[in-house]
């Protein structure tokens, strides 16, 4: 018994001897997190900005938003480059394609299957969903609510390997695993994480990368984030199936 009490002294006394040393010496924060980061950099609502947070709760502001700088990436596309689909904003098609190129010289093989969607396209999709998935509210955005229609999100895929188009059994290809690790070096996430579905308000997506520039991007992978969490900003958990 009395051993048992000395040993947590000795333990709490070690801890707050560690704890005073680190502040003296300025020690850094805990791994993975960066104090210096700044946070009101760019705007979280305005649907032009990079880090603009697209939710279930959080429509794109108008609604019917539409990006006046959507561009063809020079990447392998799924359809003919004339579709809006195969769009990205402007500053969205660099980084996606050193993101495609770096993936090749690893012997991965991508394909943009949709970039911008309109909000009238993304109501078909919607629709479309609703009526053949039980699982459409957590599958598929309502129109003015998705992404994709702020030219920054793009769905990818294996090169000539349909099987798991947007299906959960991309995930285990290794394509999907090295999106995982490497989409921050190029200034994207994966949006929607496996592990957060009850923060984003929808599945895991490992095809859905998001682009929010290498810093926050970067930022979001030390810290295993969502947007929701790293700006506490109000998330869909309460409503996954009824929208
Ligand atoms: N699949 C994502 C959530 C979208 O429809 O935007
Ligand atoms: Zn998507």
């Amino acid at each position: 018994m009395f051993f048992r009490e000395w040993k947590k002294r000795l333990a709490c006394r070690v801890f707050l001897a560690a704890a005073t040393l680190g502040s003296v010496v300025g020690q850094s924060p805990p791994s993975g997190t960066n104090q210096a980061f700044n946070k009101t950099q760019f705007s979280i609502d305005d649907p032009v900005s990079i880090w603009v947070i697209v939710n279930k709760s959080r429509p794109l502001q108008p609604q019917s938003y539409v990006p006046l700088d959507l561009a063809v990436p020079h990447v392998k596309l799924q359809l003919s480059p004339k579709s809006e689909r195969m769009h990205v904003r402007q500053m969205v098609a660099e980084p996606l394609h050193d993101l495609f190129a770096a993936a090749e010289k690893d012997g991965f093989h991508l394909i943009l299957l949709s970039g911008y969607r309109s909000e009238a396209y993304q109501e078909k999709i919607y629709a479309r969903y609703q009526k053949k998935l039980k699982r459409a509210a957590i599958a598929s955005a309502r129109p003015g609510y998705s992404e994709h229609q702020t030219g920054l999100a793009v769905d990818l895929n294996r090169d000539k390997d349909l099987k798991c188009l947007t299906m959960p059994c991309f995930a285990d290809m290794p394509e999907a695993k090295w999106l995982a690790d490497h989409a921050h070096e190029f200034g994207f996430i994966i949006r929607y994480e496996k592990t957060k579905e009850a923060i984003t308000g929808y599945e895991y997506e490992p095809w859905h990368l998001r682009y929010v520039g290498k810093d926050l991007a970067t930022e979001l992978f030390n810290m295993h984030k969502t947007m929701e969490e790293f700006f506490g900003v109000g998330n869909a958990s309460a409503d996954t199936t009824s929208k």
